[in-house]
């Protein structure tokens, strides 16, 4: 069986693989190609690749002439809906004045927003944080931005907002964790994620090695995925190396997050719909009962038929940090009660796939570039490898497919599930 992703991935597959042959980090260099495969029965066919039709649509590039002048971290979009779109950036703390274009496709103009700095975020001394929200759009459109600093155009992306529930378009993100070091297993995995059709990003925690300091953040997550993130949203989960920093203070900061966590989960924990699936991030470094029982509010007012929950921490692996047994005893009961079809997690510098678990499916992805450690295999497990790895999870009205994919492109596994009743 051909495991390649369509035809367009080969003339990429040339150049991770030198990437990932003499610029490996000598201490933690991992594994990025797979050389045993799982459940392959469900493998992508061919497709397209997500970036290059947003570049077509924007010439989402730096304009001609153009320099980022007064730019430090380029814009990222957050909280991407079907009606909306936050777009953030930094500048030198010399600017006092910013603002964001937004046009269709054909250049008409559809906003022009002022952008308020942030005065909770704190991106460093000589540094300005810039926030600015877009509302009225349409579902499913593509719309091209332009961010300005004191009236100068600087950086343009686009975005392709959310597709209503009930829609007939299936939704696709790619989801990763472990990646934040800057090493070359981090940009072999990266230069892959492009491939595929996805909507949107998930990060599984871990995000800036070491201590998730904003160094770290700036260097080993918002540089690296600079070019993507212009483009597709991101909708991160915190690791335990986040919280080595002010208990995670400079990711709060650096990402706005939906702030329906409660007073504790504030921008730890939240949830957000995408199409037919509501997404519930948690953080494993408060797992708790205060957050069990949010979650389980969260669940119980679900109405859309899916449901994906993501956080750092696994409840069951065979990795070298292995199952959690707080996750286990807090949130696993939870997965069982509301039948969550797709958990995924990181931690553990891997892939690993469970069986169904009282109907739940398990799936580490921790292999998004901080190297690779041993797996074993549990009586839990249905596949499992040490590879640097990221998933790409479609969701259609009836079936979600998860594909594990690794850093020259090749899918190793895959799996599906068809949508229970509710
Ligand atoms: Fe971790």
């Amino acid at each position: 069986m051909n495991t390649k992703l369509g035809g367009l991935i080969l003339a990429t597959v040339a150049t991770a693989t030198a990437i990932g042959t003499f610029g490996c980090d000598s201490n933690r260099s991992g594994n990025i190609r797979a050389t045993v495969f799982g459940d392959l029965s469900h493998a992508l066919g061919a497709h397209t690749r997500a970036f290059a039709e947003m570049r077509t649509a924007c010439d989402a590039s730096v304009p001609a002439g153009s320099v980022d002048g007064p730019l430090q971290r380029r814009p990222y979009l957050q909280q991407l809906t079907a009606r909306s779109v936050r777009v953030v950036w930094t500048t030198d703390a010399s600017i006092s004045d910013a603002s964001v274009t937004v046009t269709g496709t054909d250049g008409t103009l559809v906003a022009k927003e002022g952008a308020d700095p942030d005065p909770s975020a704190r991106p460093g001394k000589l540094a300005v944080q810039w926030s600015s929200a877009i509302f009225g759009l349409e579902p499913d459109t593509i719309y091209c931005y332009q961010v300005q600093a004191a009236g100068v155009p600087l950086r343009r992306g686009g975005f392709r907002t959310a597709p209503i529930s009930g829609g007939a378009r299936s939704i696709g993100f790619v989801a990763f964790g472990d990646s934040g070091s800057g090493s070359a297993d981090q940009r072999a995995v990266a230069s892959q994620l492009e491939m595929v059709p996805f909507d949107f990003m998930i990060h599984l925690g871990d995000i800036g090695y070491e201590t998730g300091s904003r160094t770290d953040l700036e260097a080993y997550f918002f540089s690296v995925y600079a070019d993507l993130l212009e483009n597709f949203a991101v909708f991160p989960a915190s690791g335990n190396h986040e919280y080595d920093t002010e208990s995670a203070a400079p990711f709060r900061e650096a990402f706005v997050l939906p702030e329906n966590g409660g007073p504790e989960g504030l921008e730890r924990w939240y949830s957000y719909d995408f199409g037919d699936v509501h997404f519930v991030v948690l953080d494993t470094e408060r797992t708790g009962a205060t957050q069990a029982a949010w979650l389980d509010v969260d669940l119980q007012a679900n109405r859309l038929p899916w449901t994906i929950v993501y956080f750092h921490r696994p409840p069951f692996s065979s990795g070298e940090h292995g199952s959690d047994g707080s996750v286990q005893r807090y949130f696993v009961p939870l997965f069982v009660k509301y039948q969550v079809p797709l958990v995924l997690s990181g931690h553990d510098h891997d892939y690993e796939r469970t069986k169904p678990l009282d109907g739940v499916t398990y799936v580490v992805s921790g292999g998004g570039g901080r190297g690779t450690r041993s797996v074993g295999r549990s009586s839990f497990t249905a596949f499992s490898l040490s590879v640097c790895n990221f998933v790409y999870v479609t969701v259609n009205g009836t079936e979600l497919t998860l594909h594990a994919i690794d850093g020259v492109g090749q899918e190793f596994d895959s799996f599906a599930v068809t949508r229970p009743a509710k």
